[in-house]
């Protein structure tokens, strides 16, 4: 697995041109033979460099290693996959969880930018869904109870009165079928799930297929697919924990958010909302331009106490339906940035708020805000709420929505 250096079909190339020189021209023999001689020379170098790591093009690598077993006795795998630029994701077919994701910061330092635990036992329990695959649905549903097509279905409540990121079994908390790959796009992982007929009361066998492809060009992207025998809702997600400083160093409240969004929608006591696309002017969730996290994180709003931080839906200013910029990350210390693409209509933008001191990885403790997640998706609750973007899957329709996580620095 991994392609072959470019480096090297260079080396190989020169190699095979100087041996070409002796014999074809006899008439200029000496001159040949310094030729081929210097050419040689230059092979041996760039093979040295090459074998050295000097000046090689990196390959991709993809590697599979046991991380340990569920209670119910089945085994977990741990996949880690680099890109060119040394950009490393280390992903978990249980809940699909990315356990981690090291990129670099202005002198080129890896350091981890994602919350989690050490080993599997952290994320058996996850109530935090540190890195998971949410499904069937993202955020909440109101009552846990929706109706569709005359029928009324009943799910898990989870989260108060209202079900929360798929019900008590979610897609956070199933094996998936994983199959590596490494293309010309990328290098990756295909999960993959078929989730019965009312598992936690959502009609419907829906086959779920999410890709996760990291490119040479230091992105990260998730493309999910799936298809039902019966109408019902989805919401897929994906709700990584970010600190750009790297995982443990501190809050996130002095990252600079930029949200490309001028309306939200607002919620009620138990986080559903009111029905209403909001505009963001003079509110502390104006993020159109690039603001601190912290900065008015604490003001006296009825939203921000709501939610007791951030943890609302944003509206996406969209100019089509392909990828747009729904999110743009800045920190400030070491420069890297996010950047988050998304052909879904909405970001629910999360200060990690009910982070409450729980034991993360490397003996860190992740206190209130000490990450951030900018969640792709549908509005919460649509369901439930005709005025909303519709999140009904039917029958020989294909759901497909694709989010991209770019990272960069900014000197
Ligand atoms: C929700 C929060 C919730 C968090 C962890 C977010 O998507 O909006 O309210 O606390 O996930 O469950």
């Amino acid at each position: 697995m991994g392609a072959i250096p470019i480096v090297w079909s260079s080396a190989q190339l020169a190699t095979t041109g100087g041996l070409q020189t002796i014999g074809r021209r006899p008439g200029n023999t000496s001159m040949s033979y310094r030729h081929s001689a210097f050419l040689a020379l230059v092979a041996l170098v760039c093979c040295v460099l090459v074998a050295t790591g000097s000046f090689a093009e990196k390959a991709h690598t993809m590697r599979k290693e046991a991380f340990g077993v569920t209670p119910q006795g089945s085994p977990v795998e741990l996949y880690t996959f680099t890109n060119a630029h040394g950009l490393e994701v280390r992903a978990i077919n249980y809940g699909g969880i990315i356990v981690s994701l090291r990129v670099p910061d202005k002198p080129g330092q890896l350091d981890d930018v994602v919350l989690g635990f050490d080993g599997l036992q952290g994320y058996l329990d996850n109530k935090p869904y540190f890195g998971a695959i949410i499904g069937r649905y993202g955020n909440r549903i109101a009552g846990a109870q929706f109706k569709l097509d005359g029928v009324s279905h009943t799910l898990a409540a989870n989260n108060g009165p209202n079900t929360l990121h798929g019900g008590n079994i979610g897609f956070n908390k199933i094996i998936w079928k994983a199959e590596p790959f490494d293309n010309e796009r990328g290098v990756g992982l295909i999960l993959r799930h078929t989730s019965p007929d009312g598992d936690e009361g959502y009609p419907g066998n829906l086959n779920v297929e999410v890709t996760y492809t990291l490119t040479d060009q230091n992105e990260l992207i998730f493309d999910y697919k799936a298809t039902t025998d019966k109408a019902t809702p989805i919401n897929l997600t994906q709700h990584a924990y970010f600190n750009l400083a790297g995982e443990g160093h501190g809050d996130v409240l002095g990252h600079l958010l930029m949200l490309n969004a001028d309306r939200f929608t607002p919620v009620d006591k138990t986080l559903i909302p009111l029905g209403e696309l909001r505009s963001v002017k003079n509110t502390p969730l104006d993020f159109t331009k690039p603001t601190a996290i912290g900065a008015r994180i604490n003001q006296n709003d009825e939203q921000l106490m709501l939610g007791h931080g951030y943890d609302h839906n944003f509206v996406i200013n969209r100019t089509g339906n392909g990828p747009e910029l729904a999110a743009r990350v800045r920190e400030p210390e070491t420069g890297r940035v996010v950047e988050v693409y998304t052909t879904e209509p909405g970001v629910q933008f999360y200060s990690g708020n009910f982070l409450d001191g729980i034991a993360g990885k490397n003996g860190h403790i992740y206190k209130q805000r000490f990450g951030f997640c900018l969640e792709t998706q549908h509005f919460p609750d649509s369901p439930n709420q005709p005025g909303f973007p519709s999140t009904i899957l039917r029958p020989g329709e294909t759901y497909r929505s694709r989010t991209m996580y770019r990272f960069s620095v900014e000197k």
